[in-house]
């Protein structure tokens, strides 16, 4: 049986991750994260394939082109502002859990807004590193318990 493939979406300024604010993001960088998921993956026996961009339109791409089971979502700032992130999901129809390094909630008012989360399967969200992870066993178990 072939494995089930996660596509994961970084959004704009999340290259920048291990010097961008970490007090508020952590000192992980954005290989480091993606590092980690891919060890996760391989005790889940799924794959993963990580995609950041700065560029709305690329994010869109990459889900109308992701041949995946499920995605991770962190579209950092376009949370707060893309219909067009939003309707790319929603187009596609795969299954998706948002994720967020900072909890969205304790912070500017601006950032408790989330286009995504109504179409999302779940959010995760203030966990720093643990929130990508905990994302990756939320979707696989969603996939395995609802094919
Ligand atoms: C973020 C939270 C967003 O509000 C912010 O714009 C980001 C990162 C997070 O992972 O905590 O860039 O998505």
């Amino acid at each position: 049986m072939s494995r089930l493939r996660i596509g994961v979406l970084h959004g704009p300024n999340l290259n920048l991750l291990g010097q961008r604010q970490p007090d508020v993001y952590g000192v992980q960088r954005l290989d480091e994260i993606d590092d980690s998921l891919k060890r996760r993956a391989e005790v889940l026996e799924v794959d993963v394939e990580p995609f950041q961009s700065n560029v709305e339109g690329e994010l869109v791409g990459r889900i109308q082109n992701g041949a995946v089971d499920a995605w991770i979502v962190n579209a950092a700032a376009y949370t707060h502002t893309s219909v067009a992130l939003r309707d790319a999901l929603v187009a596609v129809d795969q299954p998706f859990v948002e994720v967020h390094l900072s909890n969205i909630f304790s912070r500017e008012a601006f950032r408790r807004t989330s286009l995504l989360s109504d179409v999302a399967v779940g959010v995760v969200t203030g966990f720093g590193l643990q929130s990508y992870l905990l994302g990756l066993e939320a979707i696989v178990g969603h996939l395995r318990s609802d094919p």
